[in-house]
C-alpha cells in the first residue's frame, strides 16, 4: 500500500490508529469502500467507512428513500447493502488496497446479527475499527441497543469478545436526554471510541396526502440543521466522560466546511466525519482539509491534536 506524504499538522489517531488527515468519511454516505475515489485522492483521506452492513442482504425501505430539504436532507435508507457473506466476498480485495484506513460500520437487530458481522470482519486484518452502528432510526427496531445504558453494555461486551486485533467505536444517537449514561456504559462495556452523530429521528408530512413524504414514517436527518447540536453532543460527552477515559470521539453532523470541522475538534472531536456534505460536493473533503491546514497554523499549533476539545467555556 503506497501512502503519499500526509500534512504532518493534520495527523491524527483514534485509539493508537494513526490517521493521516482527521476527515472520516462518513458510514452510508460514500459508497461500501473506495466509490469516492473518483472525486477524491484517498490517501490524503482519514479514514472511510463502509456502509452499514447486516448479516443478510437488505433491500432497504421503499423509494423515495431520500429527501432534499431546507437545512440538510431527510433519509429513510434503511440499512441497505448487500449482506457480510457478499461484502467480504467481494470487498475484502478491495480494502486491502485502499490507501486509508477502513473503518468496518456493523449494523443488526440482535446481539447475535452484531457478533455475526463483527466476527466475519474480525478476520480481515486492514480493517482496524470496527463501527457498531447502534443508532439507525430508519429502521424498526434499529435503535433497540441503545433502549437504555445495560442493553448497550450488553451488545458492546458481545462485540469486543469477538474482536482481536481491532478497536470498537459505537455510534451514538443525538438523544438530547440520556445520551451520557449511553456514552459511559458503551465506555465501561470496553469500547475504545464513540462516533456521534448519528441522524436525527424526524418526520416530514406531505400536505397534501397528509403521509409521511418519505416510504416511512421515521426519518434521519442530516446535514447543516444538526450540526451545533452535534457539536454540543460531542462537547458534553468529550468533558463528562471521554476525555478523562482517553477515549477518542469521530466528531460529525453538518459538516460542510473547514470552520464546520474546526468547531467539531474543538469540541472535543479527534477527527471529523462528512456525510450529507458528500452530496453536496463529493470534493469537499479537499476544501476541508486545506481550510483546517491554515486554521491549525493560525492558532499557533504544530499539531491539530493540541486544539482538540480546546474551546473555553466561558460564557
Ligand atoms: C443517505 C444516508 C445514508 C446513511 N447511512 C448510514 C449507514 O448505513 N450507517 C450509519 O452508521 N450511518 C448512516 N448515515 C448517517 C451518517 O453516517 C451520519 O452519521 C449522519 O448523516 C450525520 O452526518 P452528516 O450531517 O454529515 O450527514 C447515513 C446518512 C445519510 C444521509
Amino acid at each position: 500500500m503506497v501512502m503519499k506524504m500526509a500534512n504532518s499538522a493534520l495527523k491524527t489517531d483514534l485509539g493508537g490508529i494513526e490517521l493521516a488527515s482527521p476527515i472520516v468519511l462518513a458510514a452510508g454516505t460514500c459508497g461500501y469502500v473506495d466509490e469516492l475515489s473518483v472525486a477524491l485522492d484517498l490517501s490524503r483521506i482519514g479514514a472511510v467507512t463502509t456502509k452499514s452492513i447486516t448479516p443478510e442482504a437488505r433491500s432497504g425501505n421503499a423509494p423515495m428513500r431520500v429527501l432534499d430539504v431546507k437545512a440538510g436532507m431527510i433519509n429513510a435508507v434503511g440499512l441497505a447493502n448487500m449482506g457480510v457473506e457478499a461484502f467480504v466476498r467481494e470487498k475484502t480485495a478491495v480494502i486491502e488496497q485502499v490507501p486509508t484506513v477502513v473503518i468496518g460500520s456493523i449494523a443488526g437487530f440482535s446481539i447475535d446479527d452484531y457478533v455475526g458481522v463483527a466476527s466475519r470482519f474480525a478476520k480481515i486484518d486492514s480493517i482496524p475499527i470496527i463501527e457498531m452502528n447502534v443508532s439507525c432510526p430508519n429502521c424498526n427496531d434499529g435503535r433497540l441497543a441503545t433502549a437504555n445504558p445495560s442493553v448497550l453494555a450488553e451488545h458492546v461486551r458481545a462485540v469486543r469478545e469477538v474482536l482481536v486485533h481491532q478497536k470498537l467505536f459505537v455510534k451514538l444517537p443525538p438523544s438530547t436526554d440520556g445520551l451520557l449514561p449511553l456514552a459511559a456504559a458503551a465506555i465501561e462495556s470496553g469500547a475504545d471510541g464513540l462516533t456521534m452523530v448519528n441522524t436525527l429521528e424526524v418526520l416530514s408530512i406531505d400536505v397534501q396526502t397528509r403521509r409521511s413524504v418519505l416510504g416511512r414514517s421515521r426519518k434521519g436527518m442530516s446535514g447543516p440543521a444538526i450540526h451545533p447540536l452535534a457539536v454540543r453532543l460531542v462537547s458534553d460527552v468529550h468533558r463528562a466522560v471521554a476525555a478523562d477515559a482517553g477515549i477518542p470521539i469521530i466528531g460529525l453532523g453538518g459538516v460542510l466546511d473547514w470552520r464546520d470541522a474546526a468547531e467539531m475538534i474543538l469540541a472535543g472531536a479527534s477527527a471529523v466525519g462528512v456525510g450529507t456534505g458528500l452530496f453536496v460536493d463529493p470534493s469537499s473533503p479537499k476544501r476541508i482539509t486545506k481550510g483546517l491546514t491554515k486554521w491549525v497554523k493560525s492558532q499557533g499549533c504544530a499539531s491539530i491534536r493540541e486544539l482538540v476539545g480546546a474551546h473555553t467555556t466561558g460564557e
